[in-house]
């Protein structure tokens, strides 16, 4: 069944769980999902970027939607739109079925200045009014957040905002957060806390210490009705990256958050953890293996088939570390 961001995240606060929202483009992906909520009972997020809207296209992916529900009616199911850039994409996501939008205003702003702020606060404003009106859910987004905000994606170094700007900057200033909350009145809020979208997050093994704790703790505290959300959540597992380099990939070594930081994160008030690249990833890595070990295959289906039982695992790890798990 359809529900809010909202209507879920309430529940997973109250429970003290985590969603994770995977994105979709594919059939796929979507089967990958449902499957794995439905044999753990997880309520489920499901969200598509404007990149995924127009690959799909809008028809295609609502009645792609619509199938899932159907064939899993007893799974909670938000769809929600992923970095929304304007008014418009908030509302033709809703009027496709969408029960939740992400007005991303800090996509355009590269710096911190007050017209950036202002920018963002009024145009997610006019999204929650409009979204509110019809009873979807909002998430807004404060703070620079990795380089998606910087040109669409991962550096081309492979690597990410790392030394470009300072830790200070990367992170949301809870002042402003209980500010931006109060003028927007969204119900979830993206806060930079240390995480960046793609696959190159961190050069390093993290230390343990990648997420400001003591920023999600503080927000969390001040605004302990707006439910938070951590972008750029891929763990980027090593034993895929091993899958996709031993059948001829090239991807350099990379690490992502450790799944013990977002539980961490989960404890102290995040609710919904964006994941894209780690299904990307479970996915592509299949490809290269079946690709590589049967050389005449050439039936999509002996691709696709196992790339979906990968992604599937990995969606049911992600519910049951989450706790997400048995509370559909
Ligand atoms: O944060 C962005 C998501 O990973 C979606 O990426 O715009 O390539 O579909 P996309
Ligand atoms: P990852 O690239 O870490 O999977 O993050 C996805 C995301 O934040 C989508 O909004
Ligand atoms: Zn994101």
């Amino acid at each position: 069944a359809r529900i809010t961001l909202r209507q879920l995240l309430d529940h997973a606060a109250e429970r003290g769980y985590g969603v994770p929202a995977f994105n979709i483009n594919n059939m796929e992906q979507g089967l990958a999902i449902m499957e794995a909520a439905a044999a753990v009972d997880a309520p489920v997020i499901i969200q598509a970027s404007r990149g995924a809207r127009s690959y799909a296209g809008d028809i295609m992916l609502a009645k792609m939607i619509d199938a899932l529900e159907e064939m899993y009616p007893q799974i909670p199911l938000c769809l929600h739109q992923d970095h929304g850039n304007d008014e418009a994409t908030c509302a033709t996501a809703i009027k496709y079925g969408f029960t939740s939008v992400m007005m991303d205003g800090s996509l355009k702003a590269d710096a911190k200045t007050a017209a950036d702020y202002d920018y963002n606060v009024d145009i997610t404003r006019r999204v929650t009014d409009m979204a509110h009106w019809v009873g979807a859910s909002v998430e807004g987004e404060l703070g620079v957040l990795g380089s998606l905000e910087h040109g669409g994606g991962e550096q081309e170094d492979g690597h990410g905002l790392e030394g470009k700007v300072s830790r200070d900057q990367l992170l949301t200033d809870p002042d402003q957060a209980v500010d931006f909350v109060r003028a927007t009145k969204v119900d979830a809020l993206a806060i930079a806390m240390g995480t960046s979208h793609g696959a190159y997050k961190f050069s390093r093994q993290p230390d343990g210490d990648i997420l400001a704790m003591n920023v999600i703790e503080e927000i969390h505290r001040r605004l302990p009705n707006t439910h938070l959300v951590m972008h750029g959540s891929s763990s980027v597992p090593q034993a895929l990256q091993d899958v996709f380099n031993q059948f001829g990939g090239e991807m350099p070594q990379t690490w992502g958050v450790p799944v013990e930081e977002i539980v961490r994160g989960i404890r102290h008030g995040v609710r919904k953890v964006n994941i894209d690249t780690d299904c990307r990833l479970a996915m592509t890595a299949i490809f290269r293996k079946v690709g590589a070990q049967s050389k005449v295959e050439f039936d999509p289906r002996k691709f696709l088939k196992p790339a979906m039982d990968s992604m599937r695992e990995l969606c049911r790890e992600r519910f049951e570390q989450f706790g997400a798990a048995g509370n559909a």
